[in-house]
Parts: C-alpha cells; sequence; structure tokens
C-alpha cells in the first residue's frame, strides 16, 4: 500500500517540475565587421586564410583604450573587446569566437575528383573502396595531411607572434578525417597549460549523412585506439546509429541537429574560445543556423566567426524531423562525367 502512495507523490512532484520548467532556446547572430569573410563582398573562392590572417580586418575596437599592456597586436586588441563584449553583456548574453575548420583532402575527395562526380555520387560512393583505395570513413591523403601541417604552423605563427587566444575547448566530428585533422593542427602547440589539446568528440559535427560510405563513422573503440587522448561525448555509441544504408539525411533534418549541438555546446561549455573541427557540408550548416552568410570552404580550411549567443524565453523553431529519402544510384557508374546527373537518373 505504502508503496504506490509513494508512487503518487513522486508523480506529484514530477508533474510540479514540469509546471515550473521554463522552456528556453538559444539564438544566434554573427556580429560582422570583424572578419572579411563576414562582407558579403569577400569572395569564398580566393580567400586564403593563412595569407589573410584568418580575415581579421585592420580596425579600432570601441574598448582599444582600455587595453591594459603596451603595443597589443591586433589580435590581443580582439580579444581585448570580446572580453569587454562579455564583461558588459546581460545576463542572458555571451559572445563566442569559434573557429571552424574543414578537414583535410581524404581519400573519398581525391576519389570523387578522379572518377567525377555523376560517377562517384552514384556508384563508386556506395563502395568501401576500389582494390586499391579504401574511402569508407576516409583517412586523409598525404595531401591532406600537408594542409593540416600548414594550419598547424599558422597556428604557431598567431600563438608566438600574435599573440592570439587560444582555443580554450576542442570539439570534432567522430569522423576519421576530422580525428586526424585535429590531432596535426593542434599538436606541438604552445598553448596555455590550462587549455590542453583534449578534443571531445560529438556525434553532430558529424557530415551531412548520405548513402556515400565515407559518412559511416568507426565504432568507438577503433577510434579510441587511434585517438587514446580524445574524450567522448556523454551517450557515444559503439556503432554508428544513424548512417542509413541507401538513405540520406534532408538538409532540414541536418539543420535541426547542427542547432542541437551548437545549444549543448553554448549551454555547457562557458569557454569564450572555442575550435570545431567539422565538414563542409556541416560548417555550411552550423553557418545557416548561426545566420552567418553562405561561405564555402576549401579542404583544410578554417574560419573564424564571433557568435552573439541570447538565451531566450520559449521552445525556439521547430525540431520536428522528417524522414530519411532513399537515395537512388546506378548498376554501374554512369559514364557521364559533368555535374548534371545529381539525381542519378543517368546510369548507364
Ligand atoms: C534570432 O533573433 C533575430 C532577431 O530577433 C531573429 O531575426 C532571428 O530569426 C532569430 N533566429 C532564430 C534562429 O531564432
Ligand atoms: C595561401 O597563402 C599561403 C601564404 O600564407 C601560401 O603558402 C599558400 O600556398 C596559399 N594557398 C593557396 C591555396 O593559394
Ligand atoms: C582506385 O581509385 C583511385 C582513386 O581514388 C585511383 O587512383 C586508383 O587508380 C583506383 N584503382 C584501380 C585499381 O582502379
Ligand atoms: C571495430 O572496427 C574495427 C575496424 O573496422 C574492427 O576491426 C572491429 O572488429 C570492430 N569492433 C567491433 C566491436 O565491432
Amino acid at each position: 500500500m505504502w508503496c504506490s502512495t509513494l508512487f503518487t507523490s513522486v508523480l506529484a512532484a514530477a508533474a510540479t517540475v514540469q509546471a515550473y520548467s521554463v522552456k528556453t532556446h538559444v539564438n544566434y547572430t554573427v556580429v560582422t565587421g570583424i572578419f572579411q569573410q563576414d562582407d558579403a563582398a569577400t569572395d569564398a573562392s580566393s580567400f586564403n586564410f593563412t595569407a589573410q590572417n584568418f580575415g581579421l580586418i585592420e580596425r579600432k575596437y570601441p574598448s582599444d583604450g582600455t587595453y591594459w599592456g603596451r603595443k597589443p597586436t591586433s589580435w590581443q586588441r580582439l580579444n581585448h573587446y570580446i572580453d569587454t563584449l562579455n564583461r558588459k553583456a546581460r545576463y542572458n548574453e555571451r559572445y563566442t569566437l569559434l573557429f571552424l575548420g574543414r578537414h583535410g583532402e581524404g581519400y573519398h575527395n581525391a576519389a570523387e575528383t578522379y572518377f567525377g562526380t555523376p560517377a562517384w555520387n552514384c556508384y563508386w560512393s556506395e563502395k568501401d573502396g576500389n582494390s586499391t583505395v579504401t574511402w569508407a570513413d576516409a583517412h586523409l591523403t598525404p595531401k591532406g595531411v600537408s594542409q593540416a601541417q600548414d594550419v598547424n604552423r599558422f597556428w604557431k605563427k598567431l600563438l608566438t607572434t600574435e599573440k592570439i587566444a587560444a582555443p580554450q575547448t576542442y570539439y570534432t566530428s567522430p569522423l576519421f578525417r576530422c580525428l586526424d585533422t585535429a590531432r596535426l593542427t593542434f599538436s606541438g602547440l604552445p598553448l596555455p597549460r590550462k587549455s590542453p589539446f583534449v578534443p571531445t568528440i560529438k556525434e553532430y559535427f558529424r557530415e551531412g549523412i548520405s548513402a556515400h560510405t565515407c559518412d559511416r563513422r568507426s565504432n568507438k573503440t577503433y577510434i579510441h585506439a587511434n585517438f587514446p587522448t580524445y574524450k567522448f561525448e556523454r551517450g557515444f555509441a559503439e556503432h554508428d546509429p544513424y548512417w542509413t544504408e541507401l538513405h540520406a539525411e534532408p538538409s532540414a533534418d541536418q539543420d535541426i541537429r547542427s542547432k542541437k549541438v551548437l545549444d549543448d555546446v553554448f549551454s555547457n561549455d562557458k569557454s569564450t574560445y572555442i575550435s570545431v573541427t567539422a565538414h563542409s557540408g556541416e560548417i555550411a550548416s552550423l553557418l545557416r543556423v548561426l545566420g552567418h552568410r553562405v561561405f564555402g570552404l576549401s579542404t583544410g580550411a578554417s574560419i573564424p566567426v564571433l557568435v552573439k549567443a541570447t538565451t531566450i524565453k520559449g521552445s525556439g523553431p521547430s525540431t520536428t524531423t522528417v524522414p530519411y529519402t532513399a537515395q537512388k544510384t546506378c548498376a554501374a557508374p554512369p559514364t557521364i562525367t559533368d555535374s548534371s546527373c545529381n539525381d542519378c537518373s543517368c546510369c548507364s
């Protein structure tokens, strides 16, 4: 008898919590006028982030007068500006500098170039590889490794000469090419002792999921064996729960989970400087959620984005996803080579 009484009071308590819990969501906006890539006039295809100092615009900030110290670099003045914005921000606002990096060239990128996009999309990408090359959960090609090493040299220069504030936390997609790019990019740098390079692997920073085997991740045991110092987010499954043979994640669904992973990071991580290593499609999705202009990144490229995050009452945009769509393929590689065949209607 007491058992059911207890049960009733637990239910009553749960109902009370529910009645008083206030739903909130995070609204993101980009602070423009800081980086060239915020500006619609900057051409993404010719933008070289290492030659352009990450696109940092040479300008004055309203906080320059309160910088304490001699001859600050442009990055030190920006970092001071961001700190000032945060000190003056309202209780539900914060400013965060995100560094969004795309992985270096992987074997799947090289294979798409080699076979041409129609043959790649409609035939080869659904296989794990050919007799000489594996592109399922692709590793970096030698060119991809060297791209990541270039970014590492760039960070070294920024940290030593430009006195940039290093990332305080690191996140990466669970796909091998990102795990490895992050390792090559941030290893051996003069990072602050209190924020070493120990990335957290987050499922939702992965690439848009298609029928391509390069979008299917390896199991957790394998990832841990290859990247033993990396942390897994809570609940990270042993086997890929999302990749589905011959099906693709709609881009509306991708934006919903991109917002979820950003909300998760912004709710649980107080850092002002955050690095994310992800993919072209996923960075495009993150930029949409942040309200940034479209800005395509080539393999190995990286951009900073100054984000203002405001926590607002209410449940925010809908998070109702739609089912994955079936993806058409060809029984043999199509011979057409131009990109007109994006629905695989050109099977030979
Ligand atoms: C964020 O707020 C701005 C300004 O109020 C609004 O225009 C925008 O739609 C909001 N974005 C989201 C994702 O809620
Ligand atoms: C970008 O600029 C750097 C010099 O900072 C140069 O070494 C590199 O080759 C350039 N990359 C491209 C793709 O042009
Ligand atoms: C396998 O694909 C790669 C392209 O990624 C190509 O360079 C190689 O020649 C192919 N191997 C065979 C045996 O066709
Ligand atoms: C994990 O993946 C590796 C490499 O693909 C494979 O050899 C191993 O059997 C897998 N382990 C489990 C538990 O599935």
